[in-house]
């Protein structure tokens, strides 16, 4: 595996016509979590996967947080740099174009926070189960990046209203944004895939 600043996977593309996806996943998570879900929903993509440099009681995540739902923003924003820093080297040392991010959970929130902060490391992205990851949201102009937001409505963790202000908060920077709330809690559901695999067909 090549040395780059994260620990990560690296899946060469079989389809060329197809995006590299960012794999990022949730708290607890690694590398290797959404590798599956990457290669069905965009088949032949190339798939780029870090792990999260943040141990939390031994579990890897993409940033500090304070509490559940409770962000360090300091963090978030340092972390999303360093991120979007590694994103620039993958592409350079394994030749690809910006990828859509796919993150889950604290992978999404990451996501979301690169966008917007970092919004040239990425081409667009698929959000699952992700909230605002910081209270005041940057300028930035993210015409012409499409990002797919699903929900949960029975979500635990993030109050409908948190995802719905992260959405109109995207859409008002020019992103094209689909929002989908679903019947379901913080896990992903078989509607995601579903969802998922349309959009990326799109
Ligand atoms: C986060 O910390 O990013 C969110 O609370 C989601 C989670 O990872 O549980």
């Amino acid at each position: 595996m090549t040395e780059l600043s994260f620990i990560h996977r690296y899946e060469p593309a079989t389809d060329p016509k197809r995006p590299p996806l960012l794999l990022l996943h949730g708290t607890g998570g690694d590398e290797n979590d959404l590798q599956d879900l990457g290669r069905m929903i965009s088949p032949g993509s190339a798939l780029l996967s870090p792990r999260g440099k943040i141990l939390e009681n031994g579990m890897p995540r993409f940033f500090r947080r304070l509490a559940e739902g409770v962000f360090d923003e300091e963090d978030v924003r340092f972390r999303a740099n360093e991120l979007a820093d590694f994103v620039a080297e993958a592409r350079k040392a394994y030749g690809l174009e910006a990828p859509v991010a796919v993150g889950f959970s604290n992978g999404a929130n990451i996501a979301a926070a690169m966008l917007m902060l970092r919004p040239e490391a990425l081409a667009g992205a698929a959000l699952l189960r992700a909230m605002v990851p910081l209270s005041s949201a940057p300028q930035v102009d993210l015409a012409g990046k499409r990002v797919l937001m699903i929900s949960g409505a029975m979500d635990p963790i993030i109050p409908a209203d948190n995802s719905n202000r992260l959405a109109a908060s995207l859409s008002g920077s020019g992103a094209e944004v689909q929002h989908q709330m679903l019947p379901t809690g913080h896990n992903l559901s078989q509607s995601d895939l579903s969802l998922l695999v349309k959009w990326f067909a799109e």
